[in-house]
């Protein structure tokens, strides 16, 4: 049976951490799937739309990588897509107790899934998509920290609200 993984985030925005993560992943597994979480609650810089479409343009060399959104438990939306791992990245000791959290829970929810954490290479351990819009919006330099396409996006927001840096 192939094993397919789901890497479950916001992904607002992608960074190259990520792309890391992916890409070690898409090494280790059968499939994997970049699972978007569309959250109404938050107020997401990238629109899910345009979130999945720079995931599907960035991997787009990807054979057995699929991009796709979802909402309510994520446990429940690695069932439905017969998937059998949920893959994390661990970046630093800060991220453990959050991640342990959420291993524990989801396991709690159902047995039969395995979340696999796995460590970003060492430049990206310090890349968070929430510092890369915090210094990107107060005129810092993100670039080689995400996709290319990202930093474009970045800069098209900046223009469009009239605050060119
Ligand atoms: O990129 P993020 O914000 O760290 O990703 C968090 C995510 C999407 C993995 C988490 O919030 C999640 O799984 N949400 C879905 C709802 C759910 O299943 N919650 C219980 C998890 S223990």
């Amino acid at each position: 049976m192939p094993t397919v993984a789901v890497y479950p985030g916001s992904f607002d925005p992608l960074t190259n951490g990520h792309v890391d993560i992916i890409t070690r992943g898409a090494r280790l597994f059968d499939r994997i799937v970049i699972a978007i979480l569309v959250n109404a609650e938050k107020a997401p810089l990238f629109s899910v739309t345009e979130r999945v479409e720079i995931a599907r343009t960035v991997f787009k060399d990807l054979p057995n990588l699929d991009v796709d959104t979802f909402d309510g438990l994520l446990v429940d939306y690695v069932e439905r897509r017969k998937a059998q791992v949920i893959v994390r990245g661990l970046r630093a000791v800060s991220d453990f107790e959050y991640e342990f959290q959420m291993a524990l829970m989801n396991q709690r929810l159902n047995g039969k899934i395995e979340t696999v954490f796995m460590m970003p290479a060492e430049q990206y351990t310090y890349t968070s998509s929430r510092l890369i819009k915090e210094v990107f919006s107060l005129g810092g330099r993100v670039h080689g920290l995400v996709p290319d396409m990202v930093e474009e996006r970045l800069r098209a927001k900046r223009t469009k609200s009239g605050t060119r840096r």
